[in-house]
């Protein structure tokens, strides 16, 4: 059974028996969510969505550390190779097979935080389950045809309004993408992206299909 682990902000780990673990936008250090250092997580593959600070964060770090695999956008990917990491570019709409399943690249309406650039978000397919994560994106009505051409065991949005949807936007995104379970994130790190869970959830089940899961940084959802 497949679990995933909120380790705060942005960042989440995924992992299996028997699999590689996946890590997502991995910022640990001065992220005051964060319940575990850089150098106490392991991961196999390392997803990033795009450069900022609070995406990238210490990925570079933990993939030299661990001989861990960078899947990333084609400008960040080459920028790690460059630094002697192990990476993989992909660029949006892509898709690719990985031991652990297939992972497909999708926009995301951002910044990239590196030169020529772009951010993305990323479905994938791990223990047979489609799991999207939005990366920081405003919302987009494509949402629909990512639910449509893969049906999502899990969709993760952010809600912390200002860089990226909030709540309502982000509700919007739960309608059209139709996981069966929505968990939000990007929220409550810094005042600037204050957002109540609660409300987030209680709108998502009142308006869609969906059910919505809250997990605490530190935390984790196994389905
Ligand atoms: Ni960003
Ligand atoms: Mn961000």
């Amino acid at each position: 059974m497949p679990k995933l682990t909120f380790l705060g902000h942005a960042c989440f780990l995924l992992e299996d028996e028997g699999k590689e673990t996946l890590l997502f936008d991995p910022f640990l250090q001065e992220n005051p969510q964060a319940p575990l250092p850089p150098d106490q997580v392991k991961a196999d593959y390392i997803l990033l969505s795009h450069a900022h600070f609070d995406h990238r964060g210490q990925a570079y770090a933990i993939a030299r550390a661990g001989k861990g695999m960078i899947i990333t956008t084609a400008d960040i990917a080459e920028d790690a190779a460059e630094q002697g990491l192990n990476s993989h570019g992909l660029n949006i709409g892509g898709k690719f097979n990985f031991p652990f399943g297939w992972v497909k690249c999708t926009q995301a309406l951002h910044s990239a935080g590196i030169a020529g650039g772009v951010p993305c978000g990323f479905v994938v397919n791990y223990s047979g389950k489609n799991i999207y994560f939005a990366g920081d994106t405003g919302l987009f009505s494509d949402m629909k045809l990512i639910g449509e051409l893969n049906p999502l065991e899990i969709a993760l949005l952010p809600i912390g309004d200002n860089y990226t949807m909030g709540i309502d936007d982000a509700v919007i995104a739960a309608s059209y993408l139709q996981a069966r379970t929505v968990i939000p994130y990007h929220y409550n790190t810094w005042p600037l992206i204050a957002a109540d869970p609660q409300e987030f959830k209680d709108k998502v089940e009142a308006k869609t299909g969906s059910s919505c899961v809250i997990i605490a940084p530190g935390k984790s959802y196994s389905y």
